[in-house]
């Protein structure tokens, strides 16, 4: 038996009464009810069509409705729906193991979640884990996601409601030369400042408290904000000179957005973990993941054999 279809109007109605939106003041929202998107294209109750130029929260990176990405949906919905962590399974592991591919030999481990906040979480959690140690470093204009340590470790004001000064959070400027915090007037001076700025804010903070410094390899949702050539190298550089773990968070820049597959790809730097999410399935179902090295603490490097 299907549900009965709801009319736009209902739809409306119910969305009005019943549903919270995300980053939105409830009261004033007059959200527009979609039915129906192809490709680059979506639809409203009204049928007028829309150029989708936002891919949603730019997460539609293959366009809507992509048809293998359907068809693979509903087979695997077809065949195993869920399936407990503890479980191997194929799919996972073919995933696991593809984007694997796609990265630098020392991140060939995949940990899998539900959204790009979740991932930055676990990413956390490993660096602390591995380096013992509490503090982490994030920049101003980022966005980290909406959970605990993210909206914490998120670098603009929608962190504000919920920073009540106990985060562990340490944040610094990163290079924009176009509202330069340094008074710099060519990228070099902006990078060169930005990287002397993020040591000396290191130095000042306790140099050996800090676990991890989260980045976006290019900023996003603060505005599509690309470091200077060179800023990333000289980020990994103090990342190894202080023992800090380097987590580039490519929840927005990552599965092509930028022209590669991950924004860190355009500079000479590798990560120690990369988050991401989004554009991974372009949105279909919620995925994220953290992908890092081998072997972390508490890992086994030697897989139990199979039984026959
Ligand atoms: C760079 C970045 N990190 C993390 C997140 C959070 O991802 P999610 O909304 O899947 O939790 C976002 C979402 O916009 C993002 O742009």
């Amino acid at each position: 038996m299907s549900t009965p279809k709801l009319s736009t109007q209902e739809t409306y109605d119910l969305d009005r009464a019943h549903v919270f939106h995300s980053w939105s003041a409830q009261g004033s929202l007059d959200p527009m009810v979609v039915t129906r998107a192809q490709g680059t294209r979506l639809w409203d109750g009204d049928d007028n069509e829309y150029l989708d130029f936002t891919g949603q929260l730019v997460f539609t990176n293959i366009g809507h409705q992509h048809p293998r990405v359907v068809e693979a949906i509903q087979e695997q919905a077809a065949t195993l729906c869920t399936i407990g962590p503890s479980n191997a399974n194929d799919r996972r592991s073919q995933l696991a193991s593809m984007i694997s591919d796609l990265l630098p030999d020392n991140l060939n481990k995949v940990f899998f979640t539900n959204g790009g906040t979740e991932a930055n979480e676990h990413a956390v959690r490993m660096a602390r884990e591995f380096t013992g140690r509490r503090k982490l470093l994030s920049a101003y204009r980022s966005y980290h996601g909406a959970t605990a340590q993210s909206i914490h470790l998120t670098g603009e004001q929608r962190r504000f409601a919920n920073d009540k000064g106990a985060s562990e959070v340490v944040h610094f400027f990163g290079p924009f030369l176009y509202r330069s915090e340094f008074f710099a007037e060519s990228p070099e001076q902006e990078r060169e400042r930005a990287l002397a700025h993020l040591e000396r804010t290191i130095q000042m903070e306790s140099p050996d408290a800090f676990a991890a410094l989260v980045l976006e390899p290019v900023i996003g949702s603060a505005g599509i904000i690309p470091p200077p050539a060179g800023y990333l190298e000289g980020v990994r550089e103090i990342c190894d000179r202080y023992g800090i773990v380097f987590i580039a968070d490519e929840v927005m820049a990552g599965f092509g957005r930028t022209g590669k597959w991950f924004g860190h790809q355009h500079a000479d730097v590798v990560p120690d973990l990369i988050t991401f999410a989004k554009g991974v399935n372009s949105g279909y179902v919620p995925l994220g993941a953290s992908s890092s090295a081998t072997p972390l603490p508490g890992t086994s490097t030697s897989a139990p054999t199979r039984a026959a």
